[in-house]
């Protein structure tokens, strides 16, 4: 837990932490940056550069990866993506799985973030696949520019399956868990219409690709693939 909320109380009061952790970017940030006279520091959360640059600079600072995250590809909200990985942890600890766990994430995106945090946070294995060419060409380069490529691999996967392919091509595969953050929407008018108008206006802009948010029949026919693959493939998870 103390991970989250040390990366998620950077933007209150570390401002230190932030620009005196990030070497390599730290000059970026500082131009994204906005000083109130009461020394108050703030970005521009509206603004896609902005955050992409606070997650290149969290990642470095938190975890000590370098990544490179494209200007038209989904920027991964940090926060979120370490819940989703401590709820993952408690799940293990509460089978007294602590030891030698291999992980797959569907559809890991362009920083392979759920598989880069789970084997710097965790010492996991994971394998993470990718449908998307330029998202897949990218996810690998993002594990070996930070030599993990022996704990971490990215699988392209060629069909519309979720899992079925993975053991196709080799039926040896186990996994002690499976996430997966999938496209949410079926098409860009649900993309456009999906926020109720009742629920506030998002403090963040909106990043990502198409192809990375859309997928025939949206979220839901995506989750009952998974579940029905899953139960075709339940020998497969530990
Ligand atoms: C919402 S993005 C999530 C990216 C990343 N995991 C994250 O949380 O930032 C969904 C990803 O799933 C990929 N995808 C869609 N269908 C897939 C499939 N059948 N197998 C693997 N990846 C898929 C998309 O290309 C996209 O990169």
């Amino acid at each position: 837990m103390d991970v989250a909320l040390k990366t998620v109380s950077n933007k209150a009061g570390e401002r230190g932490a932030i620009v005196g952790g990030c070497t390599f970017v730290g000059r970026w940030l500082i131009s994204w940056m906005t000083w109130e006279l009461s020394g108050k520091v703030s970005i521009n959360f509206k603004d896609p550069s902005s955050l992409r640059i606070l997650t290149k600079c969290l990642l470095h600072h938190d975890f000590n990866l370098t990544v490179e995250i494209p200007e038209d590809r989904l920027v991964p909200t940090l926060p979120l993506r370490l819940n989703y990985i401590i709820w993952i942890e408690d799940l293990m600890l509460s089978i007294d799985k602590r030891d030698n766990i291999i992980g797959l994430d569907i559809g890991t995106g362009v920083c392979a973030i759920y598989p880069l945090l789970g084997v710097i946070k965790n010492k996991w294995k994971m394998i993470g696949t990718e449908t998307d060419q330029r998202n897949f060409d990218l996810a690998q380069r993002n594990v070996t520019q930070n030599n993990l490529q022996h704990l971490i691999t990215i699988s392209k996967n060629p069909t519309d399956t979720l899992v079925e392919y993975l053991f196709t091509e080799n039926s040896d595969l186990m996994f002690d868990f499976c996430m997966c953050n999938p496209p949410f929407y079926s098409n860009i008018e649900e993309l456009c219409e999906s926020r109720s108008v009742a629920r506030p206006e998002p403090k963040n802009c909106f990043t990502g690709s198409l192809q990375e948010l859309i997928t025939e029949g949206g979220e839901l026919k995506f989750i009952r693939k998974l579940i029905a693959e899953s139960k075709t493939f339940k020998d497969k998870i530990r």
